[in-house]
């Protein structure tokens, strides 16, 4: 079991905002070479305070991977960072030298894949690759490491660990193969693991044990996640804060409870599908009509103007992001204007919320 002592301390919203471990600024993502398929990801900001998880949502194609690849420094050479910066202890993943940013992943930053086969080396033992992984950061002697590396192994639920770490990953099955794929990520004192659809490929039953590991752990090493999923069930079990993100924008940032709750962009609330129980939404996201636009065509303005069934004219502006309340966020002009013409009446932004 995982040792739980020292855990952290009770969470406040305060965690989120100025003790951010990482904190993303107007991050914005091109496709190299082609004017037409500029912003794939524009603007984006978010932060992740120390041991809180936060869930970035949005349909397939909104940019949460592309988000989750730049902040590794794992783009690949068809996509670059135009803009923008993400500070993590001091350090500006963006614009760091590839040595600096490969100390740093794999180290204090650990990253889970969907496909735990496509980052395990299949001609390694698995001991050997986390052992690896600890001689390279911390400088640890072979003995010492492998040692860890068993550690590690029963850490995260491996039965007979000093045998599996002698296994092959092939020889493993896939919920094993993604828990040694989160040793590895945790493996050299790490404190933010960022996990692309880490249960995708998983069946139902290993999903839910690999969710409750990621958790323990999370708990137990005062781990901060983000967590990049589908499944709005794990969002409201697992996840603190969340973002949500539109055809390469972020539509709404706020606390899970606040977005479940009173979503504030039109977009929160159609995936949520304005759910009046709140965190009992146990749904996949649900379908909205139409289409995600893809790169190259998202309309002038709101890029979900096409979608909302509350669009006007002004939708065709531009729309900047406004911290409607400490710590949330909406990218949504008509939400915002309703809000502070609601506060000069004397209402509650909670009115305003069934409104929109
Ligand atoms: N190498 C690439 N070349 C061209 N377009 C790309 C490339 N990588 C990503 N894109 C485009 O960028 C957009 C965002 O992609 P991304 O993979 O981040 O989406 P996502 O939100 O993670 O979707 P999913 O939920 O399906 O994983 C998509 O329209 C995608 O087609
Ligand atoms: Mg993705």
């Amino acid at each position: 079991m995982i040792d739980t002592a020292g855990a952290a301390s009770p969470r406040t919203d305060r965690d989120a905002g100025d003790s951010a471990l990482l904190d993303v600024r107007g991050l914005s993502i091109d496709l190299v070479g082609d004017e037409q398929q500029r912003g794939l990801v524009e603007d984006v900001s978010f932060q992740v305070g120390r041991r809180r998880s936060v869930a970035l949502i949005g349909e397939s194609g909104c940019g949460k991977s592309l988000t989750a690849f730049a902040l590794l420094g794992l783009l690949s050479r068809a996509t670059r960072v135009s803009g923008g910066s993400a500070l993590f202890e001091g350090v500006d993943l963006l614009t760091a030298a590839p040595q600096q940013l490969a100390r740093i992943r794999g180290g204090p930053i650990g990253a889970i894949f969907q496909d735990p086969m496509t980052s395990l080396d299949p001609t390694m033992k698995v001991g050997d690759q986390i052992a690896e992984s600890r001689r390279l950061h911390l400088g640890e002697s072979r003995k010492t490491a492998r040692k860890h590396a068993e550690r590690l192994l029963d850490q995260v639920g491996i039965a007979n660990a000093p045998e599996r770490a002698r296994s092959y990953p092939h020889e493993l099955s896939g919920g094993m193969q993604q828990r040694v794929m989160i040793a590895s990520a945790i493996a050299c004192d790490c404190k933010l693991l960022i996990a692309d659809e880490p249960t995708t490929a998983l069946d139902v039953t290993i999903q839910a044990q690999i969710l409750e590991l990621l958790a323990d752990l999370q708990r137990g090493l005062g781990l901060a996640v983000l967590l990049v999923t589908h499944d709005l069930g794990v969002v409201a079990d697992f996840c603190d804060d969340i973002v949500v993100m539109y055809a390469g924008h972020v539509v709404e940032r706020n606390s899970v409870d606040e977005a479940f709750a009173r979503p504030r962009h039109p977009y929160t609330k159609a995936l949520l599908g304005a759910v009046p129980e709140g965190r009992e939404a146990r749904a996949k996201l649900p379908t909205i009509p139409g289409r995600v636009p893809p790169a190259g065509s998202f309309p002038e303005g709101c890029r979900f103007q096409p979608r909302c069934e509350f669009a006007v004219a002004a939708c065709g502006e531009p729309q900047r992001e406004v911290e409607i309340e400490p710590g949330r966020h909406t990218r949504c002009g008509r939400v915002a204007h309703d809000l502070l013409q609601l506060e000069a009446r004397g209402g509650t932004h909670d009115e305003s919320s069934a409104r929109t």
